[in-house]
């Protein structure tokens, strides 16, 4: 009987979420309306016969009605009307100076396109796709379109040769997303570096092109594929309008966001054109990574929200597969830090009894366990186990952290060899290499070709064995370098000899083809298998390959105080489920010491784990450690899949500003899905002239409902135990932080309403 309710309750939501999806033609006006959460997205066939954006921002009624898209008329000899009119994917060709979606060379000579409309088919009320075609070449282009019911649209675009020559593709974006023309606006987005990832900036706009992208190969540190644009009189935490989107791909990328001389503003992303060639025959098709987008004029606060339930409801990985959203995070417990490539399988099992008695969930081996890895100059590419550390071989290890209560994963890094390892002595071939130049090493390593079947299938093979040989619930599968020769004098249609530089170059997109394809056939054979992306902290974060592992390390940097403005930019775009974190001992990186209780609170906002030397641990930690992780459990599916609220940012004026905007006071609160839990974290970087911590005003919450309010410090907070709603949204709560990192936590149960 549970189980019919259970039926018919997830019937009855999902028609509602259904209803928050629609694709609507207007075939009088060749127009399509894309319906989407609270967001619309309009588009039309011109008098020209061209396709461009018509209208993105709040939901229109079912009914709306806008005018017929015209060209734009030329505004004078130098400005055409493709580059003055908000075409929906703009190919060069017509006098097109501004960014291109496409660039792509006919056999006969024309490396110029023009695009026009063919077709448009509504598959379903989520799922568009329109057709335009070149006016004179054998060039097709589906634009496609899904809406989601949390309130992203995707889009993504399949360049087909309709032909019976060869085309060469010089560039390629995913998609346009074309803004209400005007100025005012402000542009937000995250670079970083190693250690100093997820760094927020928001600028006006200016006149011109603001171009951020990685040519690494990867994702990159340096910035990541999304985007937040806003109005600058108008666009807060709070309220709004916002435009966001994120680019779905873990090669190199490139984002332009354009504010032309007319502005006329918009935002280009696909892969990135540098060094890029793409050889398309008869009949094949280039398609391009998905860009994810969406409206709402809730400020960057409810963007945030949005962009994370769209990511934990449909784009994480799923067990069971229809279990939506998945499953939260377990607290993990990883042994690097603790022991770095020097241990033995006997230190390692001291240490998973150590993590047990805290409450941890899964014991994780980083680097060092396999080949001669003792430290970091070989072994990588020698994937079995180094027989001095494991003498009796992995299983009794894994029996003691299963008898233990805990799940068992294991460190790879499979696109990298040392050269001084059995595999590269084997098949030095495999590295990526242009034969007359000497390859750049990084941390002593090579990047192999993924591009290469050969190695492709290597690599399947033993992750294949390593997870069907041993009990491995989960990988951290690590990258720790980026390109520097991105050659392949094997590719297809290139040799030694007859070098053909055109077909070498589609390393670029063949690679992380083929890195998502190992991850598909693995997980596919192992549906219980999880796994993180990491790449020496937050390198490889993007929608490519979070809908392919379940959670990333977002930097090495476990330092609390950076953390916290870590963790703050990486929510901006990415959702707490998907953000490991660590407490680790101190000092670290910034060679500072914080108290134990703001570490585990910092690690507490994201999926919660351990790093410590649990060997150097007092009796009075693990008392602390224990305590927390337990609280942890109760309030973990709040923090990692309910809604954020960023009271005060780190790093940004908080409310002493006045005083002193050094004071670092901050604050994020979550509030689980049904309402019926919200928990605080507060924290205090350093006190200044002795003054108060500031009023602190919850959000989220049901002005109507009484909530219960469990401190975790009970001197640190002397409110009431239970204050209704309204109370704890106008006038706050009073909080006794003091001194230098003092921090704590409350937890609110809603108790009526
Ligand atoms: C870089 C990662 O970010 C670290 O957590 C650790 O796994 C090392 N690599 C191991 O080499």
């Amino acid at each position: 009987m549970r189980n019919c309710c259970a039926v018919l309750l997830s019937l009855a939501l999902s028609s509602v979420l259904l209803a928050q999806t629609a694709v609507r033609e207007d075939s009088a006006r060749r127009q399509w309306y894309i319906d989407a959460g609270k967001q619309t997205y309009a588009i039309g066939v011109n008098d020209q016969e061209m396709l461009q954006s018509l209208y993105w921002g709040p939901k229109l009624a079912a009914d709306a009605k806008l005018p017929t898209a015209k060209m734009h008329p030329e505004r004078a000899s130098i400005d055409p009307p493709v580059g003055t009119t908000p075409l929906e994917y703009p190919a060069w060709g017509a006098g097109l100076y501004t960014e291109a979606a496409l660039k792509a060379n006919s056999p006969n000579g024309d490396r110029t396109l023009v695009l026009v409309y063919d077709s448009a088919k509504v598959s379903s009320s989520d799922e568009l796709e329109v057709v335009l075609k070149d006016k004179t070449e054998p060039i097709r282009v589906h634009l496609y379109y899904h809406a989601y019911p949390e309130g992203v649209i995707s889009r993504w675009s399949r360049i087909e040769n309709t032909g019976k020559q060869t085309f060469g593709i010089e560039q390629a974006a995913s998609a346009v997303w074309n803004l209400p023309q005007g100025t005012g606006y402000q542009h937000s987005w995250l670079t970083g570096m190693w250690g100093g990832e997820w760094q927020l900036h928001t600028e006006p706009l200016l006149t011109g092109a603001a171009v951020i992208e990685s040519r690494k190969g990867s994702t990159s540190h340096q910035a990541n594929p999304w985007f937040a644009i806003g109005k600058t009189a108008e666009t807060t935490e709070e309220s709004g309008p916002v435009w966001f989107g994120q680019l779905g791909w873990s090669g190199s990328w490139r984002m332009s966001v354009e504010d032309t001389s007319l502005h006329l503003v918009r935002v280009t992303a696909g892969y990135n054109p540098f060094d890029f060639y793409w050889t398309l025959k008869p009949g094949e098709s280039l398609e391009t990574p998905k860009f994810y987008a969406g409206y709402t004029d809730g400020g960057n606060g409810e963007a945030s929200r949005i962009e994370h339930r769209f990511q934990t409801d449909e784009i994480l990985p799923r067990r069971p597969a229809a279990m939506t959203p998945p499953p939260p995070r377990p607290i993990i417990f990883n042994s690097w830090e603790a022991t770095e490539m020097t241990f033995t399988d006997q230190t390692q099992m001291a240490l998973a009894e150590k993590a047990a008695k805290i409450g941890v969930e899964r014991f994780v081996i980083d680097d060092g366990w396999f080949g001669q890895r003792n430290d970091d100059h070989r072994g990588l590419g020698d994937w079995y186990l180094n027989k001095q550390k494991f003498p009796n071989g992995l299983k009794p290890v894994i029996d003691k952290v299963h008898s233990l209560g805990m799940s068992f994963g294991i460190w790879v890094e499979p696109e990298m060899v040392n050269p001084d390892s059995d595999l590269f002595r084997q098949h030095p071939d495999w590295a990526m290499q242009f034969p007359n130049r000497q390859r750049s090493e990084m941390r002593q390593q090579l990047m192999l070709n993924l591009a290469r079947p050969d190695v492709k299938e290597w690599m399947f093979n033993w992750l294949d064995k390593l997870v069907s040989e041993n009990d491995i619930a989960f990988l951290k599968w690590d990258y720790n370098r980026n390109w520097s020769e991105p050659g392949w004098n094997t590719a297809p249609g290139t040799s030694a000899e007859h070098p053909n530089i055109d077909a070498e170059k589609e390393i670029w997109i063949r690679f992380v083809q083929n890195y998502y394809d190992v991850i598909d056939r693995l997980r596919k054979k192992h549906p219980q298998l999880e796994i993180e992306s990491c790449s020496a902290g937050g390198g490889r974060v993007d929608l490519g390959v979070l809908s392919r592992t379940d959670e990333v390390w977002p930097s090495d940097n476990t330092d609390a105080l950076d953390r916290l403005s870590i963790q703050d930019g990486y929510t901006h775009t990415y959702t707490p489920q998907t953000m490991a974190a660590w407490v680790t001992d101190v000092p670290h990186m910034e060679r500072r010491s914080t108290p134990l209780q703001v570490r585990l609170l910092v690690a507490m906002q994201g999926a919660l784990g351990s790093g410590n030397n649990l060997n150097k641990w007092s009796d009075e930690d693990f008392a602390l450690g224990a305590k927390l992780t337990a609280l942890y459990k109760t309030v973990r599916t709040t923090v990692q899949q309910g809604s954020l609220y960023r009271l005060t940012s780190p790093g940004t004026e908080g409310q002493h500003a006045s005083l002193n905007n050094e004071v670092g006071a901050s604050q994020v609160e979550y509030v689980a899905r049904d309402g019926s839990q919200a928990v605080l974290f507060a924290y205090l970087h350093s006190m200044r002239y002795a003054v108060g911590y500031p009023t602190v005003r919850l959000r989220g919450l049901d002005p109507n409902a009484t909530y219960r309010i469990k401190a975790l410090d009970a001197d640190k907070y002397k409110g009431d135990d239970t204050v209704s709603g309204s109370v704890l949204m106008g006038a706050g709560v009073q909080l006794r932080l003091a001194g230098d990192y003092d921090s704590t936590a409350l937890v609110l149960e809603r108790v009526s309403r």
